[in-house]
């Protein structure tokens, strides 16, 4: 369905009836499974949405300053990696903050820009692309609001323009190894050799910086994760109680990840009256709600052969707690 066309901004959106009954099936899936799981893309409504635009303007959460800083330094020589002209894609887009550091260092070599971002999150989409249409005049962007697989199919190409795939913000850490792999072939079907992908991975690191990153002393980030219950009370008449459940986030050596869960404080039942069903939990038992792998550059370099991709260059803010990765799809 398209919700937005003027000259220069189309916004496509996924039916919400289809929406409704996906967050439905996900929810009964992941509550009645054992482990106890929520699946992370229905933090972002638009609460949860401008949870995490408050996560990234916190002290503890480096990741979005790091990224942010190697865009301020090294923007004209990420997008250089392409000759001009090129077209951009984002796949998770949010505020498009960071992104339009890039904007303006390919509108400084070329007239005009086509960027299609996707987000799950219509709301943070339009305004963003909004926003940004007011400061840019020579910029069109057509977006798509919901899953990646959607947006990835209807990517635009104008002739003679090679496109730049964005997946910044450490998103590809949200992704199993093997769900990451698949992700990335799918962002490289859609490509042809010679475009290119700027990856960004947040990096292993010391405990004491990662684990504050994911559970801040506001709370912030444990609202961010409580919120994905708030939402099933308010979207499928739950009862869950906020107060009876406590966010932890805690680093799995084996894996390489951080994990976010939702820890029961006591034996209860919670029912969830739009499907009809009752959960218990046990004192301690868990929601695991969302992954955050972190890498080493060996890991990603591994990763941009696995997929299709050559990895060309890698830029780190000054601590090195974060890379940029520019892969040409060969
Ligand atoms: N992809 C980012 C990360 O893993 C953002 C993110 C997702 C996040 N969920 C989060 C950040 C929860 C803080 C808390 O870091």
């Amino acid at each position: 369905m398209k919700v937005m066309n003027d000259s220069r901004l189309v916004i496509h959106q996924s039916t919400p009836h289809d929406k409704q009954s996906s967050f439905a099936e996900d929810v009964r899936a992941g509550l009645t499974a054992r482990p106890k799981t929520l699946p992370p893309k229905y933090f972002y409504d638009d609460l949860g949405s401008q949870l995490f635009e408050a996560i990234c303007l916190l002290p503890e959460y480096y990741s979005t300053r790091a990224e942010a800083e190697i865009f301020h330094r090294h923007a004209a020589e990420i997008v250089s990696q392409l000759s001009a002209p090129v077209g951009v894609v984002e796949l998770g887009s949010g505020s498009s903050v960071k992104t339009r550091l890039l904007i303006e260092a390919i509108l400084a070599r070329q007239p005009e820009l086509h960027y299609q971002p996707m987000d799950i999150s219509a709301s943070i989409l339009q305004h963003s692309a909004e926003k940004l249409l007011g400061e840019y005049s020579r910029l069109r962007i057509t977006g798509h609001v919901g899953d990646y697989t959607r947006g990835l199919d209807s990517i635009v190409r104008r002739d003679g323009e090679s496109l730049l795939a964005l997946f910044l913000g450490s998103n590809i850490g949200n992704y199993t190894p093997e769900d990451a792999r698949s992700l990335l072939k799918a962002i490289r079907a859609t490509q042809r050799t010679g475009d290119g992908l700027l990856l960004g991975a947040d990096l292993k690191k010391s405990l004491d910086v990662l684990i504050p990153a994911y559970d801040d002393a506001l709370g912030i980030t444990a609202a961010f994760n409580l919120n994905l219950l708030a939402r099933i009370n308010r979207e499928l008449g739950a009862n869950f109680d906020l107060a009876n459940f406590q966010h932890r986030a805690v680093f799995n050596h084996e894996a390489g990840r951080i994990e976010m869960h939702l820890v029961s404080r006591s034996e209860q039942t919670v029912v969830i009256g739009a499907l009809d069903l009752q959960i218990e939990f046990q004192s301690g038992e868990t929601i695991h709600t969302e992954n955050s792998y972190k890498y080493d550059l060996p890991q990603l370099a591994a990763l941009a052969e696995e997929t299709g991709f050559q990895p060309m260059k890698t830029w780190l803010d000054g601590e090195r707690r974060f890379s940029c990765n520019f892969w040409l799809a060969s």
